[in-house]
């Protein structure tokens, strides 16, 4: 089980480093991991701040939203693994949807970020999802094959397993309108058995994570579910306290599930 954090362009540094001051105080347990996705300029900050809590990395690490494949070079505007990996960072987001709808990222550029990100040894969250239109047309599973094959394409069985999945359908991200426990399950079900037939039995250990309109309220129903590995959260991450309750909920499923 995995807590992941997007915060989206939202949090000055100093607003950062109090929130990780604030969260680390209240966690009683770290039995589930949290990964706090954070803007690239409160990076330092968050880098500073986790580094005094106590906490070992692997339970509360850090990471960005974004970055460009490239090594290095005329790419203004860009951020590359190296520059977020000199600051602690063990993850990036790759293929959230605000990426592809906002800012047209395109399944193929996607793969490159996720090919880059393993090759590094960074953590690609690698986010897919259909539309409303796409599931209403009955597109669901077409979507989601396309977005992985082409996400994935010239990933190795071996680099499979740097990843972590996040199956974030467009019209729940923001919306408030959470996916169903059913309609997750069966989503993750199909993602896994696409993951299993591509890339072996090894798959089977990649983590799927759920996200859009996760909050503390509902968090708990959706992770027991079998195959939801975890949470991507982004509007009920931005507060301490709804963080610590999101936490508390995937500890509970955690435990109940026999996976802490
Ligand atoms: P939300 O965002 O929790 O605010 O719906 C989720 C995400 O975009 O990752």
């Amino acid at each position: 089980m995995i807590l992941a954090a997007n915060w989206k362009m939202n949090k000055t540094a100093a607003e950062a480093a109090s929130f990780v001051q604030g969260y680390a105080g209240g966690l009683s347990e770290w039995v589930v991991p949290t990964v706090l996705l954070v803007p690239f300029t409160t990076i330092p900050a968050v880098a500073e701040a986790c580094s005094h809590t106590g906490i070992p990395k692997q339970r509360l690490a850090y990471g960005a939203q974004n970055f460009y494949y490239e090594a290095a070079g005329a790419f203004t505007g860009e951020v590359s693994a190296d520059q977020l990996l000199e600051f602690g960072c063990r993850h990036v987001i790759c293929g959230h949807s605000e990426r592809r709808h906002v800012f047209g990222e395109s399944d193929d550029l996607i793969g490159k970020k996720v090919r880059r990100a393993v090759d590094k040894d960074l953590v690609p969250i690698f986010c897919i999802g259909e539309t409303l239109p796409e599931r209403e047309s009955g597109q669901l599973e077409s979507v989601l094959t396309r977005q992985i094959e082409e996400g994935l394409s010239g990933v190795s069985a071996t680099n499979l397993s740097k990843v972590v999945m996040a199956y974030e359908p467009v019209w729940a991200i923001g919306t408030g309108v959470v996916a169903t426990p059913e309609q997750a399950e069966e989503a993750h079900a199909f993602v896994r058995k696409l993951l299993v037939s591509s890339f072996g039995a090894s798959a089977s250990r990649v983590p799927i994570l759920y996200g859009g309109s996760v909050n503390a309220e509902n968090a708990y129903t959706l992770m027991i579910r079998p195959g939801i590995d975890g949470a991507l959260v982004g509007g009920a991450s931005l507060k301490v306290e709804s963080l610590l309750a999101l936490h508390a909920a995937c500890v509970k499923a955690a435990k109940e599930k026999g996976e802490a």
